[in-house]
């Protein structure tokens, strides 16, 4: 069968992972997606850079504009970030030539993903971003797939792991707010600007997605009650220990009379719950609704290798895709009509 051919723009944490992964495991792959796998285009900022990968074989692309706009490639893989500037203009050029899209891109998502969706599904093309929520934790596809025909009643969970290995390492190491921060950039879990991780926005632009897909609502991050971890001492840490509380940054969207309220804030779960138990870089997102009930999923919510099965994933989902087959819908579900949850002042 004829190679499903990529072109990735961003060589970062995420996607020299994925180009390592696709190379080692191309055989596998071939296999498994019933057709082979091949990287033929990427770009990043810093042509010299040392990757650790093997880019020989690869077309460079000066900008990810040129490659989405060029590069003969079937999908295109965005995984720079940003909720503007190179990410969406390349993002818009590759769906309007038609070309499948996989991100991992939260921020650009929470954004713009309702009109990015439009235009795919306007070009027949696919939309698919299961990394840009809780890495690894397949929670896109339980929405999108698993949970057709049921209603949610609540989305909620544990959504950033830079925030949880923080919380996780103060408690259990006694280590300041700022070394555990920058052991999370170390381990290339924080985002490129980390405030974007602790004063909760990450949590929130992955709220807004799951919102959108739950709820069917569009997508709203302005109307989501954001309050991040920045204020969180280790004292506060030990207070809730004492009174039998582990201190979780938690992202909720729930049904309410009145619309649906999103919120995002440093919250006090009881020690013997499950979520509370959920540690460092983990995530864990539950879903309630009416015919399944509860589901959590827990599992690697960030990192190089966790996001980028997740990117594979949604890359083998297109592999294995024939043209004429049923499509899942992007994002939303236009036959549900809710109003923003307006918050009291
Ligand atoms: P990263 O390590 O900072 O890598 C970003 C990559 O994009 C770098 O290779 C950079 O080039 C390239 N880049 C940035 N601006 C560019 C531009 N204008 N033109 C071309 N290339 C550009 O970021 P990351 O951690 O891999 O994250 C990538 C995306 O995945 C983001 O949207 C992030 O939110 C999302 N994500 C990350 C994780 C995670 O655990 N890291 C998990 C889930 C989702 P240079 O290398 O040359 O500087
Ligand atoms: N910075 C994000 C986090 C990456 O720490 O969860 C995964 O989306």
């Amino acid at each position: 069968a004829d190679a499903l051919k990529i072109g990735i723009a961003g060589l970062g944490t995420v996607g020299a992972s994925l180009v390592r992964i696709i190379q080692e495991r191309a055989e596998n792959l071939t296999v498994t997606c019933g057709r082979p796998i091949v990287i033929t285009a990427v770009t990043a900022r810093d042509r010299t850079r040392d990757r650790g990968i093997d880019l020989s074989a690869i077309k460079w692309f000066n900008s990810a504009e040129e490659l989405a706009a060029k590069a003969d490639i079937d999908v295109f893989v965005e995984l720079m970030g940003g909720a503007n500037g190179p990410a969406d203009a390349s993002v818009r050029a590759a769906l309007k030539r038609g070309l499948h899209v996989v991100t991992a891109n939260k921020a650009l998502l929470a954004s713009h993903g309702v009109e990015l969706a439009a235009l795919a599904e306007e070009k027949g093309a696919l939309l698919n971003f299961e990394a840009a929520v809780a890495g690894g934790i397949p929670v896109i596809k339980a929405l999108r797939e698993s949970l057709t025909g049921n209603t949610v009643s609540r989305v909620y969970g544990i959504m950033n792991g830079t925030c949880n290995y923080i919380l996780t390492k103060m408690e259990k190491e006694g280590l300041s707010f700022d070394a555990c921060l920058k052991e999370a950039q170390r381990l290339g879990y924080a985002e490129a600007d980390p405030a974007f991780d602790i004063e909760g926005n990450d949590t929130a632009h992955k709220l807004a997605i799951l919102t959108t897909l739950a709820f069917g609502n569009r997508i709203s991050a302005d109307d989501i009650y954001l309050e991040g971890i920045t204020n969180i001492s280790i004292e506060d840490i030990r207070a809730a220990a004492d009174l039998g509380y582990r201190i979780k940054l938690l992202g909720v969207a729930q049904r309410t009379e009145t619309g649906i309220e999103q919120r995002v804030h440093p919250t006090m779960v009881p020690v013997e719950s499950v979520i509370a138990q959920v540690d460092g870089v983990t995530n864990a997102v539950a879903i309630e609704s009416d015919i399944l009930g509860e589901l959590l999923m827990v599992g690697p919510g960030a990192g190089g290798n966790a996001t980028a099965s997740a990117v594979l994933g949604d890359i083998a989902d297109i592999a294995k895709s024939r043209p004429g087959a049923q499509r899942v819908p992007s994002l939303g579900r236009p036959a549900i009509k809710l109003e923003p949850y307006k918050r009291a002042q």
